[in-house]
């Protein structure tokens, strides 16, 4: 979905614009995804899974950029993507059609800047006004940051799925279940 584009000012005093995502993004967007798939383990991909091409990232992007029900927004700090969240739909059957699923990402050097903090509460915001009735999201045992930020804007523990990421050393991580009434 297009929306409007929000300037928020960072800890640091930078400006950051949020703003629907483009295809003219995709080569950036590869890049992006590739460096936070490496800089923590509690995101799903491997940095060596990030393969796509750029026709095919353009592709991906558009279709979001367009997708009525979903949001797909980054955050632009001097042309440069910090990170990007999204809003995806859980398809149109009725029984489901009142629940989203939220997921968001910044690139380590712009954590704790309230970036992530601005773009939740935008984006679960636009959810509401998409007509969602809920948000649900997981997030990795140990990522304190994340699972802060959640509860913070109102997203409660409702589950758990043990075992749910397994890593190349043979370790385990469990994944919890949050959920946000809008
Ligand atoms: C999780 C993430 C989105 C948070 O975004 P962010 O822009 O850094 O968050 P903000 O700056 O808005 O807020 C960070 C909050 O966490 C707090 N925090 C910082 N380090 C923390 C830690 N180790 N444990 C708990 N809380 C912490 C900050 O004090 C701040 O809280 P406050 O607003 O009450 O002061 C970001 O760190 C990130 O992209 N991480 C890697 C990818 C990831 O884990 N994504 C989520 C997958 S579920």
């Amino acid at each position: 979905m297009i929306f409007s584009e929000k300037e928020i000012i960072l800890k640091n005093g930078e400006k950051c614009i949020l703003r629907p995502v483009s295809k003219n993004d995709a080569k950036s967007m590869i890049e992006y995804l590739r460096m936070v798939s490496g800089e923590t383990p509690f995101l799903l991909r491997n940095e060596d899974e990030v393969n796509y091409t750029i026709e095919d990232e353009e592709t991906l992007l558009d279709n979001k950029r367009n997708a009525p029900r979903e949001i797909m927004m980054v955050a632009d700090v001097n042309g440069i993507i910090a990170g990007n969240c999204g809003i995806v739909s859980n398809g149109n059957l009725r029984r489901v059609y009142h629940r989203c699923g939220f997921a968001i990402a910044l690139k380590r050097a712009y954590w704790n800047l309230g970036i992530g903090t601005s773009m939740i509460e935008y984006a679960l915001a636009l959810a509401k006004e998409m007509g969602y009735e809920q948000a649900e999201l997981e997030v990795v045992d140990g990522n304190g940051r994340a699972k802060n930020l959640y509860e913070k804007v109102g997203f409660v523990e409702e589950g758990k799925n043990i075992r749910a990421l397994k890593y190349d050393d043979g370790t385990y991580r469990d994944e919890y279940k949050m959920i946000k009434i809008l």
